[in-house]
Order: C-alpha cells, then structure tokens, then sequence
C-alpha cells in the first residue's frame, strides 16, 4: 500500500448493536492539514474522532495515520493529543501539571527528564500565551485561558495528529474568534495534522482547509469551503449550509 502521511481511513464502520453510526467512511486527510467536521447532532463526529484517537477499537475498516495501522498503535504511541468541548483540566493540579501532564506518565525510559519537561511546559505556555500562569490552578482561569492550557496539554506530546471536539463551544463569541485565528496560526506554524469538530459553521467555513461534511453516519460532501458553498453534492448539503 502506498504510504500516506495524515490520517487515511477506509471503508471505516461503527455499530453499537444493531446501530450504524458510521457506515463505510472513507476520507484522506493531508498531513499539515486542517479538516473541519460539521454535521447534525448524533451525525457520527465524536465517533469518528475517538476511533482516530484511538479510544474505541470496535470498528470495521482501517485508519492509518503517517502510513501506520492505527490498530497496531497503542494510544499513547499514536501521539494524537485531543481537546473535547468541555475543558477536562485534572483541577487538582497546577497549569503546569496538567501542561506536563502527557509527558510525566510515559513509561520511564520515554520520560524526559526533568528539566527537560519544565523547559518544554515553559515553552508551551509562552507558546499559548499564558507565561507566569504555572503555579495556577484551573479555577483560577478563564474560560478562554482553560481552553488554551488544554490545547497545551494536548500539544506537550508533539503529537502528529490534533483532533478538537469542539473545542470552543463553551465561551463566548469574542474570546470564540480570538482563539479561533489563534489556533489557526498555531497549527500552521507547527503544520499538524488536525481535524477540529463544530457546530458553528463560520468558524469551520472560516479556517479549515477542507470541510466534512456528516450525515447519519455517511460523509455527505468533503472538500473545500468554497466547493461547499458554490457546489453542494446534494439536497442536504445545500439545506445544511443553508
Ligand atoms: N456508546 C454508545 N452506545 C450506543 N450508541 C452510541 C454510543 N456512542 C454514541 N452512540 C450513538 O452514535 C450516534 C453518533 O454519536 P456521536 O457522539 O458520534 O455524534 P456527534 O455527531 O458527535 O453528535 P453531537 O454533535 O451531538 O456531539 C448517536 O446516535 C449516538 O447516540
Ligand atoms: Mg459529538
């Protein structure tokens, strides 16, 4: 098979008992690219996203990622860091804890060293602009400054694929756009690939690459926003984006 860097997934299904919730999904994502997710609730996108993260197993087809079969990756050696809707900090522990969280429970012979982690959660706050923020803890943050440690924690393992279930749905329209085109340089510049699940069409209409769009588990239309918008495959599509 020719070797694909990003996420390549094939004729991938899901059922829970006798439900299909993802049926024969096939879809190339480019590394360095950013996908945006969209579709109806129930529509298969977390289920998608937490099969690539490798949090469920039980599928049929095949996801490789940087031309690996994601079945033969154990998690944690994927190195997929994922940020879900409602910031889960651990808030019993410091900024700087939860930045350094990913790297402090690889097995020891994988683990930095200490000073190594502390220059890298220094630079990882530096990067999500939160320097001095360390000693604090979650509840001390705002919504817009949680979801930012949460993206540093999800970057600390240098991941090769981000995957962000909506990532900004709790916080309000203007802090939502600021960390929006933040998260868009930052993924440019660091060129992961990264798939990002949302409701709000704008925002994936505005940075993504590509949009997918889903459908009751089906991958109604893929491409860019523009070929969505000129050029909708379907009743759907056009209704959806309305
Ligand atoms: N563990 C489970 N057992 C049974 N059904 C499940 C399970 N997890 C998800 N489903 C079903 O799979 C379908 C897709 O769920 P999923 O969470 O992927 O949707 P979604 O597109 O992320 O929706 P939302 O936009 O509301 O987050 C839904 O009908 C859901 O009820
Ligand atoms: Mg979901």
């Amino acid at each position: 098979m020719e070797s694909h860097l990003g996420i390549s997934i094939s004729n991938l299904s899901r059922r829970f008992g006798r439900t299909t919730v993802l049926e024969r999904i096939s879809l190339q994502i480019a590394r360095g690219e950013l996908l945006g997710l969209l579709g109806p609730s129930g529509s298969g996108k977390t289920t998608l996203l937490r099969i690539i993260a490798g949090l469920e197993y039980q599928y049929e087809g095949c996801v490789m990622i940087d031309g690996v079969d994601a079945s033969a990756l154990e998690v944690k050696a994927r190195r997929v860091g994922f940020v879900f809707q409602h910031y889960a900090l651990f808030e019993q522990l410091s900024v700087f804890e939860n930045i350094a969280f990913g790297l402090r429970v690889r097995p020891r012979r994988l683990r930095p060293i200490e000073t190594e982690i502390t220059r890298r959660v220094q630079q990882l706050l530096a990067l999500v602009q939160l320097e001095g923020y360390g000693k604090r803890f979650p509840h001390q943050l705002s919504g817009g400054q949680r979801q930012r440690v949460a993206l540093a924690r999800a970057l600390a393992i240098e991941p090769r694929v981000l995957l962000l279930d909506e990532p900004f749905g709790a916080l309000d329209a203007k802090v939502r756009l600021d960390l929006r085109q933040w998260l868009r340089q930052l993924q440019r510049e660091l060129a992961i690939t990264t798939v990002l699940v949302t409701h709000d069409q704008q925002e994936a209409m505005q940075i993504s690459d590509r949009v997918a769009l889903m459908h009751d588990g089906h991958i109604a239309q893929v491409g860019s926003p523009t070929q969505l918008r000129d050029a909708p495959a379907s009743g759907f599509v056009q209704d959806f984006l309305g």
